[in-house]
């Protein structure tokens, strides 16, 4: 199904708003509740597609989920069992190669599979790892493409030395390592987010972090609670267009705050904009805060190297902000962005091109030169999320001007009130 929307909404934006859960940590919540000796509580799970992907597909391997007031719990089967159908991950990348790692142990067959944007992702770097520690994986194309078919064996541990800083690579590997004989490494070549070591160890496995490299030996995690923060690569909508719209003011409440996922704080810094954290905390092994940005004349600034993977999943709409940023951004070693849900280089850089803005693309990256006043525009958003956001956004920039996104569907994938909260903070921002 595809659901047309005509974006026609006036800013400044203003007021404050619960951001939903952390999509990582969720992911991780239930599928390492899956696999412990013990149930879990969960607070805070983020109730959008991609988690239900998860939750379906540990249901399928034996775990029973049930929602209990604000908490899903989750009872972990004695041992993960042979899946008896195809698990569909539908529009969701963690899902699958989290699954990888943890199938490429479970005894019996399991294929994986999901949407078109999905089956256009890559494998391959999960599978070679993987198949090193002995497992059975195999794709479509040459290893390339899912589906993903897995026949689950002894592993054993092995050290792994990254190409690209991927979290969900790292965690793939490192979740078969707990099945695994022997210690497994990994070491990346910059740091991803660290959301598996972090709740990996408060389960009670043994896992060490020495700068880059990851040790993990085998065992069972303990079921516990989990209390997940709000994810900042949701609220990064909000406070991008708060940035950037004259007048505004918005507030993030309970933001996750962890160090591998906050570039986009030390960004909006740069570019001049006012940023505020209060309440900090911490609750579950996760720092969070009340994140409050204000607009300010924004500028060009470059962002490249280590600071990359700590906002990969924030660069659509920071290409959106730099449109009307004064001077030039330049964002370069985010080649991995061509493979997310969609190419969002070409994605962002044909949106934003055909609303006037001045995009120059490279392999890795691209050139943005501000300000540019924005014009009507009709968006393909290639199934991603964060296209239609970082565009339903754009459109506030625009003096008048609407932006017709050929589908919103998608955004229920990461966001199901993304546009309940953009009304209310334009709401709040003409009063
Ligand atoms: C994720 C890791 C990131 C990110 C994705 C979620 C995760 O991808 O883009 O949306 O939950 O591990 P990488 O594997 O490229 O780090």
């Amino acid at each position: 199904m595809t659901t047309p929307h005509l974006c026609r909404r006036r800013g400044p934006l203003r007021g404050a708003f619960e951001v939903p859960g952390d999509k990582s940590i969720s992911h991780r919540a239930i599928l390492f509740a899956a696999l412990a000796q013990g149930e879990s509580r969960v607070r805070g799970l983020l109730d959008a597609g991609d988690v239900h992907s998860t939750l379906e597909a540990v249901e399928r391997l034996g775990a029973q989920v049930r929602r209990q007031g604000d908490e899903v719990v989750v009872v972990p089967p004695e041992r993960l069992r042979e899946p008896d159908d195809v698990v569909d991950c539908g529009n969701s990348g963690t899902s699958l190669r989290l699954l990888m790692g943890v199938l490429s142990a479970v005894p019996g067959l399991s294929v994986l599979t999901g949407d078109a944007s999905l089956r256009r992702r890559p494998v391959r770097r999960v599978i070679e790892p993987l198949r090193r520690m002995g497992a059975n994986l195999w794709a479509r194309d040459g290893d390339r493409l899912p589906p993903v078919v897995a026949r689950g064996g002894p592993l054993r541990g092995v050290r792994h030395v990254l190409e690209v800083a991927s979290a969900q690579v790292k965690s793939a590997i490192l979740l078969a390592g707990l099945f695994a004989e022997g210690e497994t490494s990994v070491v990346e070549p910059a740091a991803s987010r660290d959301h598996t070591e972090r709740m990996l160890r408060r389960m009670g496995v043994p896992l060490a972090v020495d700068g880059l490299e990851v040790r993990i030996s085998p065992g069972r995690p303990r079921g516990g609670e989990v209390d997940v923060p709000g994810d900042v690569s949701s609220a990064a909508f909000f406070l991008c267009g708060a940035a950037a719209l004259p007048g505004s003011a918005v507030t993030a409440r309970a933001m996750g705050t962890n160090p591998t996922r906050t570039g986009l704080l030390d960004v909006l810094r740069e570019m001049g904009a006012r940023v505020e954290l209060q309440r900090e905390r911490e609750s579950g092994g996760e720092p969070r805060a009340d994140v409050t940005v204000k607009s300010a004349p924004l500028r060009g600034i470059t962002i490249a190297g280590p600071l990359i993977p700590r906002l990969i999943d924030e660069l659509p709409i920071i290409m959106a902000m730099a449109t009307q940023a004064e001077g030039r951004t330049v964002i370069r070693d985010a080649r991995e962005l061509r493979v997310k849900e969609s190419d969002r280089l070409a994605s962002m850089g044909e949106a934003l091109s055909a609303a006037g803005a001045r995009v120059e693309l490279f392999e890795d990256g691209c050139a943005i030169e501000g300000p540019a006043p924005l014009r009507a525009v009709s968006v393909k958003t290639h199934l991603d999320h964060r296209v239609a956001m970082s565009m339903a956004v754009a459109q506030l920039f625009m003096r008048s001007g609407e932006v017709a996104l050929d589908d919103v569907d998608c955004v229920a994938t990461s966001f199901p009130t993304f546009f309940r909260i953009l009304d209310r903070l334009c709401q709040e921002g003409e009063t």
